[in-house]
């Protein structure tokens, strides 16, 4: 198996550098959640939270995943909830990538349903060619064609999610 670099770690630390200073602007003087969504979003999530400089709270959900398929059966399922409560308070969630965006749609819902003082999302990726839904994301690292893609994060059956660059295979 072959990886080609899409995107350098240079270059993502460059972006994460620009999305947490907008977020810090955007979040001066509020009750900030960071709420990562497992497991493709770790190590976008501890680089981002390193930059952001107001001060924030960190929690986890997790939802099912592809299993060993890179095509989403359609269905979002929670498997590990939040243990923080949000209500009233300014909500960020923070994922690896924005594909058919079903799983941002249904977080977002759920999380409405409690009462935040605010929602938004930020995403490292973009892959807009096979979106689903409505859903648009609020910060973008970063937008990508329709390849599958590894790395920092983001994983193939369960691999390659410590490299340090966002990588295609090839075959
Ligand atoms: P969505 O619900 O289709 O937007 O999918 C989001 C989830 O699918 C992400 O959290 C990833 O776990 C996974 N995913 C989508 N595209 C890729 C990819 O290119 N590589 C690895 N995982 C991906
Ligand atoms: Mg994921």
């Amino acid at each position: 198996m072959q990886v080609e670099v899409m995107i350098s770690a240079e270059d993502i630390a460059k972006r994460v550098r620009e999305l947490g200073e907008e977020i810090t602007r955007d979040y001066d003087s509020k009750d900030l959640v960071v709420v990562g969504i497992l497991k493709g979003a770790v190590v976008f999530m501890s680089d981002l939270i390193r930059v952001i400089t107001v001060p924030l709270e960190v929690d986890f959900m997790a939802t099912s995943s592809y299993g060993l398929s890179t095509q989403t059966s359609g269905v979002v399922q929670l498997l590990k909830d939040l243990d923080t409560s949000i209500e009233d308070r300014d909500v960020l969630i923070v994922e690896d990538i924005i594909d058919t965006g079903l799983t941002l749609s249904y977080l977002n819902q759920l999380l409405h349903s409690r009462k935040p003082a605010s929602i938004k999302t930020a995403v490292l990726l973009d892959k807009p060619d096979r979106r689903q839904t409505e859903f648009v994301p609020d910060y973008v690292g970063f937008v990508i064609p329709d390849r599958f893609v590894i790395g920092y994060g983001l994983d193939v059956e369960h691999k390659f999610r410590g490299l340090p660059y966002i990588g295609v295979v090839n075959n």
